[in-house]
């Protein structure tokens, strides 16, 4: 996965270059402001825009499936490598949930942040009740059994959770520090050095966003690790109240960065007062464009994990009672005022309707047309919906996202005219294009005819309903980037 990531890196840093170089910086600055996606316009900056997954979601909901395959180039298991679901009794080790995430991951080509190896939550009672050398132990064996398994597929592990206490600014009071002392902070991170030289080790807190008691001692913190390299960057969780993005943020994460770290935003979420009215989203989606600008201000801040990614999905109405609508994306997947914003905060262009953008002019969002006298009906011309007919079930098209002098990016659009779980799609490159590099496709790729299928997760889709694969090409230097008509078969 390292590989990977530093491929897709390289690829997109090439990119620019080309862009920069042969078409000047006026079409470059087009480029980089036409990018429609989170995680196009977090590629195009170097930097992850994650999302916290809910392993039940990823399992049984094609839709969201597709929106976290589109929109983000970064996963973070919302609670599937918490050690009470890793290590539910002392020595047995479950993975198949994280596995999943991690296949997920590789599929589409994102990078993985490994949440979390010693946390006073979500620890199982068999471990809370060691101390001493059993403890130790345990850590030990945690650790190493953990990152070991995860070697290649995760890039970056958040090795302690919530070290700090909320209000004295010393260390949380825990049966960690109860059953190992202060040392215990130092302990886990030498361990995870040991066991994985190569993946970047954070510690990670909530309420330490801005300049405080608490962010002062993560920093003392942060700076002994530091200058024994045991540590790489810190997690700032920015679970924030709505209006509160902490005026001092950007400086307080500057001054990790002085120490020669990573900083990264790892578990954004904006609450509100419910019910949440237009003003309030509106001021929301400020305040997300505000964290956005700020990482994507500082070169070594590496990213913004959103927790998690509908706002029915999100952990906040359970624990902030009378709060919430904390997220980017509604609960049918349309997206409100702060997806645009977060997306313009990332450099992308939030004024871009999207696929998912319901109209606010249209009454129904979900009616894909509003004259149509049976939105149920995908094709009322069809007398027999149910029979695929001409169209095979399903029909496709391709549009060039950004060309530049030797090749482009593409996205294509799959629509279904009738239940279906799966689907090929088939088309001639008139020229010498060929496919480099794509996602959410597989087949024959590299040819003059192309051959795809669906990636398995995107295969599933109900009448009327679309998803999208993309891909990049090369082209002889200066060829305008054909669109080539497209077979869509339904399976
Ligand atoms: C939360 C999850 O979102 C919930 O589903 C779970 O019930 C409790 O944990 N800080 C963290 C995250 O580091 O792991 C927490 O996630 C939210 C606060």
């Amino acid at each position: 996965m390292l590989l990977t990531r530093k491929r897709r890196r390289a690829l997109i840093a090439g990119v620019a270059t080309v862009a920069t170089a042969a078409l000047g910086i006026a079409l470059s600055t087009q480029l980089a402001s036409a990018q429609t996606t989170l995680r196009g316009a977090a590629d195009a900056i170097g930097k992850d825009v994650g999302v916290a997954v809910n392993y039940n979601l990823l399992q049984n909901d094609a839709t969201y499936r597709n929106t976290v395959a589109t929109e983000f180039n970064s996963l973070t298991a919302e609670n599937s490598m918490k050690m009470e679901v890793l290590q539910p009794s002392q020595g047995n080790f479950n993975f198949s949930q994280g596995d999943a995430i991690v296949d997920f991951a590789k599929q589409n080509n994102q990078s993985v942040h490994g949440h979390t190896l010693v946390w006073h939550s979500q620890a199982p009672g068999w471990i809370q009740g060691l101390s001493g050398t059993a403890l130790e132990n345990a850590m030990a064996d945690h650790i190493n059994t953990v990152m070991d398994h995860y070697r290649g597929d995760v890039e970056s592990w958040d090795v302690v959770n919530e070290v700090v206490s909320d209000n004295n600014g010393q260390l949380r009071d825990s049966f960690w520090l109860n059953g190992l002392g202060e040392g215990y902070i130092t302990t886990a991170f030498e361990l995870a050095r040991a066991a994985d030289p190569t993946v970047d080790l954070y510690m990670n807190d909530y309420s330490i966003d801005g300049i405080n008691a608490k962010s002062d001692k993560t920093y003392e913190i942060a700076q002994g690790l530091a200058a024994q390299n045991l540590i790489d960057g810190v997690g700032f969780q920015a679970h924030l109240i709505l209006g509160q993005v902490p005026s001092n943020m950007e400086a307080n994460l500057q001054r990790f960065t002085a120490l020669g770290l990573k900083v990264r935003v790892t578990e954004l979420d904006i609450r509100i007062q419910m019910p949440a009215d237009a003003n309030e989203l509106q001021q929301q989606a400020n305040d997300y464009r505000r964290v956005a600008e700020i990482c994507a201000g500082i070169a070594d801040c590496s990213g913004v994990t959103i927790w998690g990614l509908r706002d029915g999905d999100s952990w906040v109405p359970d624990v902030f009672q009378g709060e919430g609508a904390p997220l980017l994306f509604n609960d049918d997947y349309s997206k409100k005022p702060a997806y645009d914003a977060f997306l313009e905060g990332l450099g992308g262009d939030g004024s871009d309707p999207g696929p998912t953008d319901p109209d606010p002019t249209d009454p129904d969002p979900t009616d894909p047309d509003p004259t149509d006298p049976d939105p149920t009906d995908p094709d009322p011309t069809d007398p027999d919906p149910t029979d695929p007919g001409p169209g095979n079930g399903c029909t496709a098209t391709l549009s060039v996202q950004s060309p530049w002098n030797t090749g482009a990016t593409y996205e294509g659009t799959v629509t279904a005219g009738q239940n279906l779980t799966g689907w090929t799609v088939t088309w001639t490159w008139p020229g010498s294009e060929r496919i480099s590099n794509a996602w959410s496709i597989s087949g024959t790729l590299d040819g003059a005819t192309v051959t795809a299928s669906d990636a398995g997760y995107n295969g599933t889709l109900s009448s009327g309903q679309s998803t999208t694969f993309g891909f990049n090409i090369t082209k002889p230097d200066g060829a305008t980037a054909s669109v080539p008509t497209v077979t869509c078969t339904a399976r």
